[in-house]
């Protein structure tokens, strides 16, 4: 059985979305992931600027997840502009994706990267632990969504992508604002929190920047009911993001509606070939439980 997925016009060979933050640092670890299965990447976000963020460390592992308060370190809009170049010898889609505080922003950084082969763009207003970026900046209300998806669209020549935050009251409502402002499919979710891990031994927190976002299998349950609640307020597809390991999770968010899937922590729990696995683990589960196909089961959840 094929995978083969249509998102907003863009053809993937399979529904594995590589996260943004996780590898996509280099167009060499993006072909890496693409040889390794994925049906299309998404680069680390980019700001016009160059960003150190924040102090190590940066990432940790806990029980049941991962905390993170990278700081959207970057090399800004001429690194990438180095980096990114004939994408298109890649042979799958690649996803810029573009971060800014207010609307012209994201268009300086969309304007520049607009001769480079990116498929589509992808907005994050939703990271929670970088001042000005997001949930901080209250990026993720529903009147500034609107305000930068408008701008953003109008500037972009490819689809874009409005990323949302699970830290929000009523996810439905921005992804119907971001919808409203033209995008053409929205992601769900973002990391959760700001969360804080104490070494009571040192009686201090453990990150550099005392917070992070949550993400791994600690926040699937959380992810999936966001994708099912922006399914149910707006018509444009979602990539599902969030917790997602193997192929029952990705079935998981196709049920609750989700067209693609993004895969990010992971990739850390799992290797590089996480996308190859769940792919194949999803059409194992797929043929066994009698469906053809993913369309059957898409927003099955739902009444
Ligand atoms: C180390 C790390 C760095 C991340 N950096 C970014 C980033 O630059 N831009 C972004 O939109 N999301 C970033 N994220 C969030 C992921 O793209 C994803 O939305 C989140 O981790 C939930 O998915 P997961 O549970 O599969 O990791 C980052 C996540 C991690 C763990």
């Amino acid at each position: 059985m094929n995978l083969e997925t249509n998102l907003c016009g863009i053809k993937l060979k399979n529904p594995t979305i590589l996260a943004s933050g996780i590898l996509g640092v280099s167009k060499s670890l993006l072909k890496n992931v693409i040889e390794n299965g994925a049906g299309a990447v998404t680069i680390k976000s980019i700001s016009y600027e160059p960003r150190d963020g924040h102090k190590n460390p940066t990432i940790l592992e806990f029980d049941s997840g991962m905390i993170n308060a990278v700081g959207y370190s970057n090399p800004g809009l001429h690194g990438a502009l180095d980096e990114f170049t004939d994408l298109k010898d890649l042979n799958a889609p690649v996803f810029a994706s573009v971060i800014g505080k207010e609307p012209e922003d994201f268009t300086k950084v969309i304007e520049g990267l607009g001769n480079l082969d990116f498929s589509a763009i992808e907005i994050p207003l939703s990271c929670p632990h970088t001042p000005g970026f997001g949930t901080l900046a209250g990026q993720d209300s529903p009147e500034k969504t609107l305000e930068i998806t408008k701008a953003v669209v109008k500037a972009a020549k490819v689809p874009v992508f409005v990323k949302l935050s699970p830290n929000t009251k009523n996810i439905g409502e921005v992804a119907m604002a971001a919808e409203k402002g033209g995008a053409s499919g929205i992601t769900a979710v973002n990391t959760l929190g700001p969360g804080m891990i104490i070494n009571i031994e040192a009686a201090k927190p453990v990150m550099g920047f005392k917070i992070g976002g949550l993400s791994g299998p600690a926040i699937k349950p959380i992810a999936v009911r966001c994708v099912y609640d922006v399914y149910g307020s707006v018509k444009i597809p979602i990539i599902g993001v969030g917790g997602i390991t193997t192929g029952k999770d990705a079935i998981e968010m196709v049920m609750a509606g989700a067209t693609a899937i993004g895969i990010g922590s992971g990739v850390n729990y799992r290797g590089n070939d996480v996308f190859t696995k769940i792919c194949n683990e999803m059409k194992d589960w797929i043929e066994k439980n009698n469906y053809n196909s993913l369309e059957e089961i898409r927003g099955i959840v739902h009444e």
